[in-house]
């Protein structure tokens, strides 16, 4: 839709009290009368006698008037007018007091909303007139990265602190969903290996197979850069990220380490400095200018996030810090509520240890207990293995989709179905796939999925936790604060629906930004681009170091992405790192946060270059050539 279509033009938007206000919108006089009867009600505020208790001075009554929620509380100065005089309230109203109020002379809105607690959510439309006359600039303002502010709500409480226990949704166990994961054919990227796992682990030399996707679909390309889709040429590619002209030691810089983290596009740069010259602004919080760009900014990132991931809304995605914090927040939210004494958490063998240490802190409290799924020698996952330790009593599987370590890919999406068929919840964790692979959370069908910004070419501090709409509805607000609730007294609080009922504070804005403008940047060069990009460089990568006499590569599963870890004799993995350093290679040698993946493998440290989609054939001759140079020192 064409805002300036359909909307009132800027100057009615917004009116001034000389102007005398649109007949669409409540006058300023009125506003500014609701305003200050709200902030009158606050605590250490003078009263009057329009201070009427506070929950009728809630965002709830505010709302007629300014139905974007919290997110554009107007910061009104002039005296209030009174208001309708109405009777005080010392507590949280009953249902008698929400059935007086309903007669107050309070618009007809507010009246509806408070009389109608019970009720699970409240969509404003994402463009009412009075939302887009919002949100409309003044001054004719429009980002020239935004798109039309996204399925943007007002959430109403259907959560509150008080009540001890959430329904619980009926497990999801179900003999046909049984059948059909059982009889699917391979349309799962990986289904064609599954079956030979049981066989005997093939010997070196090996060859990754490219990963397939589950299904064929078109990809959702934001709408702003769809017409600017581009032909793959890694020689263009690299112009983008403008750190690779850095010298390290004199050389060019070689950098793979992407799997610790990735380098930034230009693009992400441009987006980030733009924000803070001209959008900078907290959001859902006050109905001036930059507030309504920085709020149409987020969304907009959060609208691009949903795209990428396949989410079916906006409401699947909550923005947190990383990978680790969405782990951390399904454990102690959804996980301290649904997780009991007895019950058991499945993870596997190769994790990292941000998908281990949460769940081992959730099964100390309960006393529930962890099982892993063992892997074969190549780093892959025993799936006979794993459905042997699937029982009605598995409550939650936790797996990654790629090894951070060993590059395995996992077959997910069988591994969710079989999950599924136990009644268990899934959540994967993307940390490591999201720059590789295309993502369908729909297509996976998983619980939760998690990412951080990082990894996929975005700022650091900034990440996504996904969620089912049923599953975020039973997971409790991990932290409490300001931006996600509704309405607080001091005896009880009403939270937001999701997502922003786990956005409590001022969330990472910009970096929200920049993660959707690094989506926005893999859009235009697509997923499978740079997939197949990256699998020809893994290929050709594993047959050259696998010449190279005394290095051994640790995860050698057919289905890899991105990671190539290896040790070499007769040196220690730091040792190498760090001539690799010299010539101006970033690798890192370590145990890369995943201590029992390295074990499983006899080893406590590997060396681990890390591809992405700016990487060439020259940077893996570069380190061919270093790690060649350094096998002859021996000689
Ligand atoms: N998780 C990051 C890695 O694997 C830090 O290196």
């Amino acid at each position: 839709m064409s805002t300036s279509d359909q909307l009132p033009s800027a100057e009615t938007a917004l009116p001034s009290a000389a102007a005398g206000g649109n007949p669409g919108l409540p006058d300023v006089a009125t506003l500014t009368q609701m305003a200050n009867s709200f902030f009158r009600a606050l605590p250490n505020q003078p009263s009057g006698p329009e201070n009427v208790g506070t929950y009728l001075q809630s965002p709830a009554a505010f709302s007629s008037a300014l139905p974007l929620s919290e997110s554009h509380l107007p910061q009104f100065g002039a005296p209030a007018p009174s208001l309708p005089a109405l009777p005080s309230l010392d507590k949280v109203p009953n249902e008698a007091d929400l059935a007086r109020l309903s007669g107050s002379g309070l618009p007809t809105e507010v009246s509806a909303l408070s009389v109608s607690p019970t009720i699970s959510s409240y969509d404003i439309p994402a463009s009412t007139p009075k939302q887009d006359a919002l949100r409309q600039s003044p001054t004719g303002y429009t980002s020239p990265f935004s798109l039309p502010l996204p399925d943007f709500e007002l959430a109403f409480p259907n959560f509150e602190a008080s009540l001890p226990n959430i329904p619980s949704l009926p497990a999801l166990a179900n003999d046909d969903l049984a059948k059909s994961a059982l009889s699917l054919g391979s349309p799962l990227y990986f289904l064609e290996h599954a079956g030979a796992l049981s066989q005997p682990v093939p010997s070196a030399p090996f060859s990754p197979s490219a990963p397939q996707q589950a299904q064929t679909f078109e990809p959702t390309v934001s709408p702003d850069l769809s017409s600017v889709r581009r032909q793959f040429d890694v020689t263009s590619i690299r112009r983008d990220f403008p750190i690779l002209n850095e010298k390290v030691n004199g050389k060019p810089l070689i950098w793979l380490d992407n799997a610790a983290t990735t380098q930034k596009p230009q693009a992400v740069i441009d987006r980030l400095s733009y924000f803070y010259e001209h959008e900078n602004s907290n959001i859902h919080r006050a109905a001036h200018e930059l507030a309504a760009r920085a709020t149409d900014a987020y969304e907009d990132a959060r609208q691009k996030v949903a795209s990428f991931l396949n989410a079916t809304s906006t409401k699947e995605i909550v923005f947190v810090r990383g990978a680790t914090e969405a782990i951390n927040l399904v454990a102690q939210s959804w996980g301290r509520r649904h997780i009991q004494k007895d019950d058991e958490i499945v993870i596997s063998w190769i994790e990292h240890h941000a998908n281990i240490v949460p769940w081992q802190m959730l099964c100390a409290e309960k006393g529930a207990k962890l099982r892993v799924i063992p892997v074969d020698d190549t780093g892959q996952i025993l799936l006979d293995e794993y459905e042997k330790l699937l029982n009605p009593r598995t409550k939650l599987v936790s797996f990654t989709q790629v090894s951070n370590a060993l590059g395995t890919i996992t077959p997910a999406q069988q591994m969710v179905q079989m999950a599924h068929r136990y009644g268990a919840r899934v959540l994967v964790d993307g940390a490591q796939a999201v720059s590789h692979l295309r993502i369908d959370v729909q297509a996976l069908d998983c619980d939760f999925y998690v990412f951080s910004g990082h990894k996929v070419f975005a700022p650091t501090g900034i990440g996504v936790l996904y969620g089912k709409p049923d599953v975020l509805a039973e997971t409790p607000p991990w932290q409490g604060g300001g931006n996600m609730i509704v309405d607080v007294t001091f005896e009880k609080t009403l939270y937001h629906a999701p997502p922003m009922r786990f956005e409590a504070g001022t969330g990472n804005i910009a970096d929200a930004v920049g993660l959707g403008a690094a989506i926005a940047y893999l859009d235009q060069i697509g997923m499978e681009n740079i997939a197949r990009h990256e699998h020809d460089l893994l290929v050709y990568a594993t047959q050259e170091m696998q010449k190279i006499p005394g290095l051994c590569i640790i995860g050698t599963a057919k289905e890899k992405a991105g990671v190539l870890s290896f040790v070499l004799e007769g040196y220690k993995t730091e040792d190498v790192g760090a001539a690799l350093n010299r010539e101006g290679i970033a690798v890192r040698s370590g145990h890369h946060c995943a201590q029992p993946t390295l074990r499983r493998f006899g080893q406590e440290t590997t060396v681990r270059p890390s591809l992405a989609l700016y990487n060439n054939y020259e940077d893996i001759d570069a380190m061919i050539a270093a790690l060649r140079r350094l096998k002859q020192l021996q000689a």
